[in-house]
């Protein structure tokens, strides 16, 4: 059973197939009308979201499937302590297809481990957002022509933006990408994702403290909100809440053809004005989602069909270090739910964490 959990679960040929099959559905719509028909994708949202479950909702309606779900943790059995678990296996048995929103790093994972049918990671916590970096890879694609040899600026919440994290892994696989992080100290990618940066041999990065500095060079920026709701300390996000907006004056020496990305929801970090800039792709960038999760549900459906699941749960895609180690990350999965440890061991040689990648201190 094929899920999609992290970014680099899919080759990279396997994520050029699913851009080139939303680039497919978005010539020819109309021949894709009932391509889900009788079939239903549960959401199981635990986390707000407007943007990415009714992105889902609308992706499965354009194939002619169904949909069932929950929007917040409070309208499910959560609030009775049902495990991730234990959800999962029920749902196995009511829809063909799963979306997960989780505030807890790797709940999706645990769910694959479990679940009967495919699950997509649709974002656990501060951690990974696969389906959004499908999304940004098809705008790339269809604005850019490409997705090698880019220089792509990331600025603003760099720390818990769990878009960057996905995005940089995805683009890591290809040549020639040149990644400038653009962040307060406070809002630095995590060390993770860093050292794993450095073990990548393709990509090259740098880190700088302004958006000015860098503007010229950029084949693309990528903007982020300060994830307030991932703060432990309110003092410290007042500090840092207004870093890195982006105006009508900064783009002055920008790139002609440079385009501005942002996952949205914005609040603050890119002023109204710059909506008008031709080089403002945010609103396109939206639109390709929905194409590109109609490409995934379909995808993923024929792979299922092909290799359906076998054995009994838990069913892991790797062969893991199982209970030798313990993560003590505080937002991760295996704090909260009882699920086996597992520690992979990463190409820097350090172990870390299956379900929210913390390096075993
Ligand atoms: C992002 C997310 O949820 O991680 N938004 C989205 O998927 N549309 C970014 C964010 O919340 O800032």
């Amino acid at each position: 059973m094929r899920h999609l959990i992290d970014p680099t679960d899919l080759t990279r040929e396997e994520i050029e197939q699913i851009v080139a099959l939303g680039e497919d559905i978005i010539a020819h719509r109309e021949k894709y009308r009932e391509a889900c028909k009788g079939k239903k994708l549960a959401t199981l949202f635990y986390e707000p979201s407007t943007r990415t479950r009714l992105s889902f909702t609308a992706a499965m309606m354009e194939l002619g499937g169904d949909v069932l779900g929950f929007s917040n943790a409070n309208s499910s059995s959560v609030t009775k302590g049902e495990s991730v678990a234990d959800t999962v296996r029920v749902i196995s048995s009511f829809a063909d297809i799963i979306a997960m929103r989780h505030f807890k790093e790797g709940a999706p994972l645990v769910a694959s481990q479990y679940a009967t049918i495919p699950v997509i990671n649709a974002g656990d916590g501060s951690h990974a957002h696969p389906t959004q970096t499908l999304t940004d890879l098809l705008t790339i694609k269809r604005e850019k022509g490409r997705l090698d040899h880019l220089t792509i600026g990331f600025c603003g919440d760099l720390k818990f933006g769990r878009t960057v994290h996905s995005l940089i892994k995805a683009l890591s696989r290809y040549e020639g990408v040149n990644v400038i992080l653009i962040s307060p100290e406070e809002l630095r990618l995590p060390d993770y994702m860093l050292q794993e940066m450095q073990a990548y041999s393709n990509l090259t990065f740098r880190e700088v403290r302004t958006m000015e500095e860098v503007m010229p060079e950029l084949d693309i920026l990528y903007m982020t909100r300060v994830q307030k709701e991932r703060f432990l300390d309110e003092e410290e996000f007042d500090r840092v809440k207004d870093s890195f907006v982006l105006d009508t004056e900064k783009m002055k020496v920008a790139k002609n053809d440079m385009i501005v990305l942002h996952p949205l929801p914005r609040v603050n970090e890119i002023t109204r004005e710059v909506d008008k800039d031709p080089r403002a792709a945010y609103f396109r960038q939206v639109e390709n989602g929905k194409f590109v999760r109609m490409a995934l549900i379909l995808t993923l459906l024929k792979y299922a069909e092909k290799a359906p699941a076998e054995g009994a749960a838990p069913r892991y895609s790797e062969p893991f270090e199982i209970n030798r180690h313990v993560c003590h990350h505080h937002s991760c999965i295996s704090q909260t739910e009882d699920v086996d440890q597992l520690f992979r061991r990463s190409e820097d040689g350090t172990l870390r964490c299956a379900y929210c990648e913390t390096r075993l201190k």
